[in-house]
């Protein structure tokens, strides 16, 4: 009979350390990310969650003290791709990609005291200043 009662307590030992971490996790709230534009990332997605710190380092160290500038591993690439639909930007609010992480793992970046938050705007000709047909047409730029 104490043999069994052992048995049994043992076995509850296991299972509760089998069981524990998942239930730890469970109680921390992962960082959920939103998907990155296009097909794919400069790297492997698993090599870019582990290494993205390095890539951005070498590349900034290349640039500064170097001059070589490629844009595969660019900042501004990041951004372009991975800034929030909601903000618009990758680090305005907890939630946008290069803080969700961060946040989570408790590292603070400076990068953003100068490097953009968000994708350049592009030159749309919606963005240009408005012509009016009649003020373009007419000789000497007189107005109507
Ligand atoms: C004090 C201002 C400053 C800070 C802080 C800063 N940078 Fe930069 N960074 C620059 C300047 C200036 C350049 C060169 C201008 C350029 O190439 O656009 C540059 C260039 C770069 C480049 C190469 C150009 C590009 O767009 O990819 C990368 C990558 C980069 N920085 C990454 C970082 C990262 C990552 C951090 C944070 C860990 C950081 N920088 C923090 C000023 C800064
Ligand atoms: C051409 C668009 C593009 C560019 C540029 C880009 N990414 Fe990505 N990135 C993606 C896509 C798409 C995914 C998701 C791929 C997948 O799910 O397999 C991704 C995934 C990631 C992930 C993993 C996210 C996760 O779910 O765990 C990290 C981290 C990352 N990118 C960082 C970066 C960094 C840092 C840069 C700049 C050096 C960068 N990306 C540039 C499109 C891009
Ligand atoms: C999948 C989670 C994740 C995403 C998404 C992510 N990071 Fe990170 N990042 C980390 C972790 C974790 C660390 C700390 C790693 C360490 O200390 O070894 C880190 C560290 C860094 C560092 C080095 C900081 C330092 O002080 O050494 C830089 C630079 C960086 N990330 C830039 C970015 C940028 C830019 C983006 C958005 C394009 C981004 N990260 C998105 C998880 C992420």
């Amino acid at each position: 009979m104490r043999e069994i009662i052992r048995a049994w307590g043992l076995t509850a030992l296991l299972a509760g350390l089998l069981l524990a971490p998942a239930g730890v996790m469970a109680g921390v709230e992962k960082p959920v990310l939103e998907r990155g534009k296009g097909e794919r990332c400069v790297e492997d997605t698993e090599y870019m969650r582990r290494y993205h710190m390095q890539l951005l380092k070498h590349h900034r160290d290349d640039t500064m003290r170097r001059g070589i500038r490629t844009t595969k591993h660019s900042l501004k690439g990041c951004v372009e791709c991975h800034a929030s639909s909601k903000t618009g930007s990758v680090a305005s609010s907890k939630e946008d990609f290069c803080m969700a992480c961060h946040v989570y793992a408790s590292v603070k970046l400076d990068c953003w005291d100068c490097h953009a938050t968000k994708p350049m705007k592009k030159t749309t000709p919606a963005a240009m200043p408005r012509l009016s047909p009649l003020t373009v047409g007419l000789p000497g730029g007189q107005q109507p």
